[in-house]
């Protein structure tokens, strides 16, 4: 059972209106064993959390433009630890763009009048805030924002951060697969960061850029005059890494050569810096990472089984931004809300089009790209909303020119498109699908069938 220690329970809330003000006056003689912690800003909503509040519920204006659906999700992208409930009045609820926000940010929504509802939002506010707390209390957020840094809401990156947790518990190697750009090294910081080893170094070895003879020195250091240029002693990456975590980053590009001297010092964890015939040990913990595949690279010989395994004892692989659903547009809005905290930006979110765009490209170059798309249309864009042709990606329905007969036949080729790519992104799991485009199971089912989409 949750108990509430230390006091009532509280919740923030937000309101935009007087509407939404009335509202609240409703919901506090509704809630009297309720705290409730007014926000009605950006700023007071960050400072909010100090409030001990597990729950946020967010009245609807009453008039719903794009500015207030950019100040919803804002508003949640701010506090995303939070449980969110939304309060709409019947009329929204026939606003298609409004409640696909609402769905998509919300844990649940209740439509005004409250006192018709008044012991279900108890009951649910009540389960809300303890299913909140038990969740806070063990750490667990609902994006990974705060702890790790780490945008990962889909179950994909779900997994993802729960093995960085798991991972970090413990002290052997892990090693870190995953396509260039998707985020391996910020996993391997962030296993750091919640390992014992946090106050240690982390110091990192890009094993594909350092040149052929400066290798061992790079790694192990040198004694003086251990060779032409050694004018004094120098540490090696291996030293200034003890009590830390040493991160072999593109492992997979280390030549055959090299990779024997990395593995005498993995089986013993003594090395000798060049030109010196004393051992010197150290206490670090290897990380390592490759967008190569090296089960096929061992097949080959281009990379030593024996090492291998050595490093290979807790694999993970981070999985490519286009398998990541709805974390794509999470996202998308994380980095431009980054981009507004550092230059002056027009842009306040992206349109329509834009988050269609988003989905249907591929990503080769993965968050990275995103990144770049996302910094550059900042900057670019002419209006509030960020647009396909900001992003320098193809217009979702533009891509069906040229062989385009009639709007209907347009229509539905944009939808089954829609559907297709919703599916692929929540690895054809039907209920996320349906989360992702905001409509029911039914609703896709029905699509389905329409379009002769068939899943295996
Ligand atoms: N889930 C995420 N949430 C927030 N930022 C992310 C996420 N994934 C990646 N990034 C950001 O994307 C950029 C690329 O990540 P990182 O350098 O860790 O990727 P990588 O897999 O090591 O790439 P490369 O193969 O190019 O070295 C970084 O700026 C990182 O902060
Ligand atoms: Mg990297």
């Amino acid at each position: 059972m949750v108990e509430f220690r230390g006091g009532k329970p509280s919740f923030l809330a937000l309101a935009l209106d007087h509407a939404g003000r009335e509202v609240l006056a409703t919901l506090r003689c509704l809630l009297p064993g309720w705290r409730c912690v007014l926000a009605d800003d950006d700023a007071t909503l960050g400072s909010g959390k100090d409030t001990a509040a597990f729950v946020a519920i967010l009245v609807v204006p009453k008039e719903v433009g794009q500015s207030e659906l950019d100040w919803m999700e804002r508003a949640h992208l701010a506090a995303p630890e939070l449980l969110w409930v939304a309060v709409v009045s019947p009329d929204h609820l026939a606003n298609v763009p409004l409640m696909k926000v609402v769905t998509a940010v919300c844990h649940d929504f209740f439509t005004t009048p409250l006192e018709a509802v008044a012991d279900k939002l108890r009951a649910v506010l009540t389960h809300a805030a303890g299913f909140a707390r038990l969740r806070a209390q063990l750490g667990q957020h609902d994006d990974g924002n705060e702890q790790t840094g780490i945008v990962a809401r889909c179950p994909a990156m779900r997994r993802i951060d729960a093995l960085i947790r798991k991972y970090a518990a413990v002290d052997v190697p892990v090693m870190i697969g995953g396509e260039s750009g998707t985020g391996k090294e910020l996993v391997a910081r962030a296993i750091h960061r919640a390992s014992r080893r946090s106050e240690g170094p982390f110091i990192a070895v890009n094993c594909g850029a350092i040149p052929e003879n400066l290798f061992e020195s790079e790694l192990f250091g040198h004694v003086k005059g251990a060779f032409t240029g050694a004018l004094k002693d120098r540490q090696g990456k291996v030293a200034i890494a003890d009590g830390g975590v040493l991160f072999l980053d593109e492992i997979g590009d280390l030549p055959l050569s090299h990779q024997v001297k990395i593995l005498r010092f993995l089986q013993d964890g003594s090395f000798e810096p060049v030109g010196s015939s004393h051992a010197l040990r150290v206490d670090v913990r290897i990380i390592a990472a490759t967008h190569v595949d090296l089960t096929a690279a061992v097949r080959e010989q281009r990379f030593r089984e024996d090492l291998f395994y050595r490093l290979n004892v807790l694999p993970m692989r981070v999985p490519p931004l286009r398998e990541r659903g709805s974390d794509i547009e999470l996202l998308a809005e994380h980095f431009l809300t980054q981009a507004r905290l550092k230059t002056s930006v027009k842009a306040r979110g992206f349109s329509a089009e834009a988050r269609q765009a988003l989905h249907l490209h591929r990503w080769p170059g993965n968050v990275r790209e995103l990144i770049n798309r996302v910094s550059k249309a900042a900057v670019m864009t002419e209006g509030s909303l960020i647009t396909p042709e900001d992003l320098d990606l193809p217009h979702p329905v533009a891509e069906t020119r040229g062989s385009v007969v009639n709007l209907q036949e347009a229509r539905e080729r944009a939808e089954r498109q829609v559907v297709e790519q919703a599916l692929r992104n929540s690895s054809f799991n039907v209920t996320q699908a349906a989360n992702m485009l905001g409509v029911s199971r039914m609703t896709i089912y029905r699509l389905l069938e329409k379009h002769g989409i068939r899943i295996e």
